[in-house]
Parts: C-alpha cells; sequence; structure tokens
C-alpha cells in the first residue's frame, strides 16, 4: 500500500486553522485513506504515530509535515498535487473542486500528458529546463515526482 510522506522545510509559522482545513481536504480526495498535515512538534509526531503515519526521519519541530497514505500511487500524486500547492497555479479536473484556489498562472493540466523522462527533469527543477519559467522549484522527493508523473498520466 503507497504511503508518501513529504516534508515541507520552511521553518514557517503556519496556522492550525489553514493546517486543518488542509488536512480535511486531503482526506475527501478518492483513494486518500489517511492524511495529516501538521507541525511537526513532538505531540504531533506522537499522535502521527498512533495512526501509523509517522515518518522514519526525525524532521525537527518547525516542519510542516503533509502524510498522505492512499490506495494507489495516482491517488497519492493527486493529494501531493492539492499539498504540494500545484492546484494553487494549475487548474486539473481531478481537483475540480478546489478550482476556486487556483491563480490559473500556469497551464490547464487535465489532458496533459508527457514522457516521464521530461517530466522528471521538469518537476526536480523548473528553471533548469526553461530559465525564464514562473514555475518554482516545489523540493520534491523521488518518490513525490513519481507519484505526480502517475497523476498527470494515468488513463483518462
Ligand atoms: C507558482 C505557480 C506554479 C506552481 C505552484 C506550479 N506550477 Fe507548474 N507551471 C507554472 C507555469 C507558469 C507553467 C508554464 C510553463 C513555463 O513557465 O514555461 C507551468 C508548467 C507546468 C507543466 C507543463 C510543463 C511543460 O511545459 O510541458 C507541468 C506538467 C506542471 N507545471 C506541473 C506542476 C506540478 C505537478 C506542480 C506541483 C508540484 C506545479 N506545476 C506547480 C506555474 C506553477
Amino acid at each position: 500500500m503507497p504511503a508518501l510522506r513529504s516534508e515541507i522545510r520552511q521553518g514557517a509559522y503556519y496556522d492550525s486553522v489553514v493546517l486543518m482545513q488542509l488536512q480535511r481536504g486531503l482526506l475527501t480526495l478518492p483513494g486518500v485513506l489517511d492524511a495529516g498535515a501538521v507541525m511537526a512538534t513532538p505531540v504531533n509526531l506522537e499522535l502521527l504515530e498512533a495512526s501509523g503515519l509517522r515518518p522514519a526521519e526525525a524532521p525537527s519541530s518547525d516542519d510542516l509535515l503533509i502524510v498522505v497514505r492512499a490506495e494507489t500511487d495516482v491517488a497519492a500524486g493527486e493529494a501531493l498535487f492539492v499539498a504540494k500547492g500545484c492546484v494553487m497555479c494549475h487548474v486539473h479536473a481531478a481537483v475540480s473542486e478546489l478550482r476556486e484556489l487556483s491563480l490559473e498562472v500556469g497551464p490547464e493540466l487535465t489532458s496533459y500528458r508527457n514522457a516521464p523522462e521530461f517530466l522528471r527533469l521538469w518537476l526536480s527543477n523548473p528553471a533548469g529546463v526553461r530559465p525564464k519559467t514562473g514555475m518554482p522549484d516545489l523540493d520534491l522527493s523521488g518518490e513525490e515526482i513519481e507519484a505526480l508523473i502517475g497523476f498527470l498520466n494515468q488513463e483518462a
């Protein structure tokens, strides 16, 4: 059963209401079995442990931790599309209920497909592919990139 964890190491403070909304949003996505979006404080890590979502590596307590357990890689990729903020710049029909969040500064990705080799380069370092791109490097792990590619290239 694929489980994915994401740490966003920004050391920034995230409002607990925002995190609760993010967590609820992730839980409503199809195929998502469990999700957590919390600051990695010792108490929160214990709570994640209790639900079997605690990551193996130890993050620092001012990291934001987003943890998703999903039925399939496509479902995990979809959850990451929301959790990593892709949805802020791109519209995708699979998460159309979040359309109002989107600034629509990037292309609509519903029927977008591309070679995994290209997407690996693009998602790991957009400016390395196109120096003037408006897409930021989102500091994605290899595991996250594979799940996102599975989501983007899923069969229609
Ligand atoms: C801050 C806005 C922003 C965010 C966040 C963002 N993108 Fe983009 N993305 C863009 C823009 C703008 C483009 C247009 C391409 C360019 O600038 O050349 C783009 C292009 C793309 C493309 C098309 C690449 C091509 O040319 O074939 C893909 C695929 C893509 N983004 C996926 C993602 C994924 C997946 C995420 C989340 C991990 C994401 N984007 C997050 C702004 C964003």
